[in-house]
């Protein structure tokens, strides 16, 4: 009796999990195609496609047919033929690419994949597989013991994503602190890395999605969505780089930026009136403290209502926008979505007389509350409103302005959501705000975007709080609300690295933190982080004493402009940072084992306090504001330690003193590090002499990129790659440097080679003849040559 009783409800609980959760069950047939295969499940459909031979798309869906509406991230074309071989035997099915097996059992569905050598580089879950709970959706796989994760993007808990779970959906939590998960950006694309090999994972479903790292559980880690279709793509390495790189040819890359956007910026919350942004742009110059950028906050506007001008505040925007160009200031102002519903605005009543507003199923437009009150949200996935919304951007752009700041763009109605029946477009497909809430803010930068480049040649520069996967191809993105407290110096460090591992590399956070009051030390420290951080920005809220650098202590002020005379002083070092990344999808401040990837060392815990700079510099930022000292991981090989112009040995830990005016800064053996003078801001003279950092304690290659900075013609061929190689023989060190593509000419007429962390040579060679015309001092050798083409220049020892 009693066996029987444990029988029969053994067998009720398998009924009621199957009865909940369904499996997609076996394959019951399949057909080939040129670029994928489509198989039927028992419970589901299932296309696998070959985009490449590392990357391969998996694409499950319980309805009849899959969702017919275009992926707001991925802007990579499906092949229409690909190479890839299929066979059947009894019990599986088996891919081949040029690089990649796949296994696909039949009975169950299950994907294993494999690299060349038959190791197993990624399973579903033996037992589960694909689920679906009524439209919730899952993908289960196999757990390693080893199997390290990184990435979605925007996450205050620091790199490593193991044994914690996570949801994303776009979410405005002003003062967020170090475990808040669900936060302004939504990027479901994260990094396996088992032993040192990597692959990475897009699950594109904008819906509200989840994942589990094994969090709470010991046999697999799951994501999936509460709707949608189960549409993944893997993407092998075993490179890091080549995951982050080719995960941007999917989602695609940050455009190269204005050169001013890469300047320090100043914001706050907000400049009004106009002499008060007047007061602020010339104490600015008064005191020489480098900048290019002001901003706008919501108290330009007339009771924020999105493209007017509060007029007594400011009353004439055009002559105040000029005058601030003169000084040699860009001007972004705020742009948030919401629209005041006011009968009389102007921009309200085109909106409604051209249904352009999203929308409840009965008709009526959507209302929600935000800074102007009750307000009309546009819908932006739908094509005539961001043509109509770009189209409206020209009323400022005419007056003067250079950019635009994108914020509550979650879209956030006073920490709440939109009711979840509101309606969308979804570009001809309606979707409702489920769908729609994670893309709103890229719909939105896109239509600005497009906008800006009805608009004229010029570069754009679009900020945004919110994102999902692909955000990079229209903006830059900052980390929101954070506060003035160590924690959150700490997490600009880091989630400025995770944006970047999860392919967006213009990030950056409020310096000096928005919320609070940091102290002097705080301040010092976060600015110099700010200066190493792609995005350099300054702000505040509206309840904060004044913020800018020249309303603290004289010693204070003193810090901190050294921090940002740093940053202009490697402008053309960043410049080169942000064309690569242009061109490889891979970030600018990069986590250690980005560039590191088979050192264990650069994966520990606190490896995430230090990041490099491309593949040349290794920067040490202070992140706690009472410290002294700093303890960093130096990867093997030869470091210049350029705070104190000393030679390190790497391959271990060290722990140096960080003087309060100071950033640790190191330059790997063979870098080669590009510096100019400083200046108020980009383009306020010509800069006629570049000098190069050499550390030669090694051979290495290094491409130099120049254009005009401003203006689209770099496409067309006008720019200029100067491609160095420094050969190290023995003691003997060549440098040569090439003129690759001369489509540009600068106005660079003078080159000051400095060779740094070097013994006085016997003989110094420049293009073939002895010279004497050198200066040695303190281990440190500079040249200077005119800006040719082909430069040689020999140190003989
Ligand atoms: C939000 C933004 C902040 C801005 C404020 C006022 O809190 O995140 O940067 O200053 O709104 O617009």
């Amino acid at each position: 009796m009693k066996k029987f009783t444990v029988i029969l409800l053994l067998f009720l609980v398998t009924v009621e999990i199957t009865a909940e959760f369904k499996f997609a069950g076996k394959i019951t047939n399949y057909k080939k195609f040129d670029n994928r295969i489509e198989f039927t499940l028992e419970n589901a459909k299932f296309n696998l496609y070959v985009l490449d031979r590392n990357i391969i798309r998996f694409r499950y869906t319980q309805k009849n047919d899959f969702d017919p509406a275009p992926s707001y991230a991925v802007i990579y074309e499906m092949p229409e033929k690909s190479d890839f071989s299929f066979h059947e035997s009894n019990d599986e099915f088996i891919i081949a690419t040029a690089e990649l097996t796949l296994k696909i059992a039949k009975n169950p569905c299950r994907v294993s994949i494999y690299d060349k050598n038959n190791n197993l580089l990624n399973a579903d879950h033996k037992s589960f597989g694909v689920a679906f709970d009524g439209d919730d959706i899952r993908c289960f796989k196999e757990l390693n013991a080893n199997e390290k994760f990184y990435g979605l993007g925007e996450k205050s808990d620091g790199l490593l994503k193991n044994g914690k779970q996570y949801t994303l959906w776009n979410t405005d939590f002003p003062g967020y602190d170090t475990r808040k998960d669900e936060l302004y950006q939504s990027i479901p694309f994260f990094i396996g890395i088992n032993n040192y090999k990597a692959y990475g994972i897009f699950f594109d479903n904008p819906y509200k999605s989840h994942f589990n790292f094994g969090a709470s559980n010991n046999r697999f880690y799951w994501f999936g969505a509460e709707k949608g279709e189960m549409d993944y793509y893997f993407i092998y390495g075993p490179d890091v780089k080549r995951v982050i790189s080719d995960y941007t040819k999917l989602t695609g890359r940050m455009e190269l930026p204005p050169k001013w956007a890469i300047g320090y910026q100043q914001s706050r919350y907000s400049y009004y009136p106009e002499s008060s942004v007047r007061r602020v742009a010339q104490a600015f110059r008064d005191r020489k403290i480098p900048c290019d950028v002001l901003y706008l906050d919501i108290h330009y506007m007339e009771g924020y209502r999105v493209f007017t001008w509060n007029k007594e505040r400011f009353p004439q925007p055009e002559k105040m926008l000029s005058d601030l160009e003169d000084m040699g200031f860009k001007v972004v102002p705020i742009i948030d979505p919401g629209v005041k519903a006011d009968p009389d605005y102007f921009v309200a009543k085109e909106g409604l007389e051209n249904d352009l507003f999203a929308k409840y199923p009965d008709g009526e437009y959507y209302q929600g509350e935000v800074w102007p009150s009750w307000s009309y949200f546009p819908d932006f996935t739908k094509e005539e409103t961001r043509k109509w919304w770009g189209d409206k951007l020209s009323l400022l752009l005419d007056q003067g302005v250079d950019g635009f700041w994108n914020d509550m763009n979650e879209p956030a109605v006073w920490g709440q959501n939109f009711p979840d029946i509101v309606l969308f477009d979804d570009n001809g497909f309606t979707a409702t705000h489920k769908k729609i809430h994670n893309v709103y803010a890229l719909s939105m930068a896109r239509s600005t975007a497009e906008g800006l480049k009805r608009h004229s040649n010029k570069r754009h520069f679009i900020l945004t709080r919110a994102g999902y996967s692909g955000i990079q191809r229209y903006a830059a993105v900052w980390t929101g609300d954070n506060v003035a407290n160590d924690e959150h110096l700490i997490l600009a460090c880091t989630m400025s690295l995770g944006m970047g591992l999860s392919g967006v590399p213009f990030i950056g956070s409020d310096v000096g933190g928005f919320i609070g009051e940091p102290s002097d030390n705080l301040y010092r420290r976060w600015y110099q982080l700010g200066a190493f951080t792609p995005f350099f920005r300054g702000h505040s809220a509206v309840d904060t004493r004044q913020r800018e650098p020249y309303n603290y202590s004289e010693f204070v002020e003193k810090d901190v402009r050294k921090a940002i005379e740093t940053r202009y002083r490697l402008l053309p070092f960043w410049y080169n940072e942000f064309y690569n990344s242009s061109v490889t999808g891979l970030p600018i401040m990069r986590a250690m084992f980005v560039n590191y990837q088979d050192d264990a060392n650069a994966y520990s815990h606190e490896a995430q306090y230090q990041y490099m700079l491309g593949e040349n510099l290794l920067v040490a930022p202070v992140l706690i504001s009472y410290d002294k000292f700093k303890k960093l991981y130096l990867p093997d090989g030869k470091w210049y330690d350029w705070t104190n112009n000393s030679v390190v040995e790497g391959g271990g830990w060290i722990i140096k003193e960080v003087p309060l005016d100071e950033i640790l800064l190191f330059v790997r053996a063979g870098g080669i590090i590009p510096i100019q003078e400083v200046v108020n801001y980009v383009g306020e003279k010509e800069i006629d002499s570049l000098r190069f950092l050499i550390f030669p304690a090694a051979s290495s290659e290094y491409k130099f990129y120049e254009d005009d900075g401003v203006s689209y013609e770099y496409k067309n061929g006008k720019y200029a790659v100067t491609k160095f190689i420094l050969d190290k023989k023995d003691k003997n060190i060549i440098l040569t440097t090439n003129k690759e593509h001369k489509g540009y000419e600068s106005g660079v007429k003078k080159y000051e080679f400095l060779f740094v962390g070097v013994e006085k040579p016997a003989e110094v060679i420049v293009n073939g003849s002895m010279t004497d015309e050198f200066n040695f001092d303190n281990n440190r050798l500079s040249i200077q040559t005119l800006a040719s083409d082909n430069i040689k220049i020999e140190l003989k020892y």
